[in-house]
């Protein structure tokens, strides 16, 4: 199976964890994609949408899925988003699509984070993937000079800006044994919007596709 396939058979499987009559928190990327693809075919049966992005958001409005603001909801049972890489707890690298400041704030409205991957995103210990972090313009130079000292090697993504205005850092050459940690230490630098570290909104259950179907992780 091509990891496209893989991507379209977590997209498939996530519809049964979309709890009937609720609005559902959406993520971005394209594995996100192919979950509204098929969210598409359920309207009848959700309440709508609350997105991560300007990209999800068109897709599902132009998908015909009623789009919600954050602040129109108190909490969401569910929310299903891809990731970059996911370790055997849960933790995961995000915003590979530079979207991460949004997806962590509709994650912290769910109750339940739904991971989709392909399984080339299974990982032991995160780091492989240069970790992204949206940043204040003002202060990317300062807060690279921090990552070199941590042993990282950080390169602004390219024109690149986020749907908040702001920059992306790329952080190669970390091994990230303690996700929780260094999430926190990372957020009380000053110009850090978001780490792409996802441990404190680690996935409750990750849908691992896989040539043999889809695996169920749950942590
Ligand atoms: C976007 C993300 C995506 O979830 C992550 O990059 C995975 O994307 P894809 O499903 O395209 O591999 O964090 O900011």
């Amino acid at each position: 199976m091509t990891q496209d396939q893989l991507k379209a058979l977590v997209g498939r499987a996530a519809i049964d964890h979309v709890v009937p009559g609720s609005v559902v928190g959406v993520g971005t990327g394209s594995t996100v994609n192919c979950f509204i693809d098929e969210l598409a075919k359920i309207t009848d049966r959700i309440a709508g949408a609350v997105s991560s992005s300007v990209k999800s958001t068109e897709r599902l409005q132009a998908l015909g899925i009623k789009v919600l603001e954050a602040s129109e909801v108190e909490s969401l049972p569910v929310y299903v988003d891809g990731a970059d890489e996911i370790d055997h707890h849960g933790n995961m690298i995000k915003g590979g699509g530079a979207a991460l400041t949004r997806e962590k704030i509709v994650a912290d409205l769910a109750e339940r984070f739904v991971c989709i991957a392909d399984e080339s995103k299974y990982v032991r210990t995160l780091g492989r993937f240069p970790l992204p972090v949206e940043v204040i313009p003002m202060a990317a130079a300062q807060i690279a000079r921090k990552f070199a000292v941590l042993g990282g090697t950080p390169k602004l993504r390219e024109g690149v800006t986020t749907d908040n205005g702001n920059l992306i850092l790329d952080v190669a050459g970390l091994s990230i044994a303690d996700p929780a940690a260094l999430e926190s230490e990372i957020n009380q630098w000053p110009g850090v919007v978001t780490v792409g570290i996802f441990a404190r909104h680690r996935a409750g259950i990750c849908l691992l596709g896989t040539p043999q179907g889809v695996r169920s992780i749950e942590f």
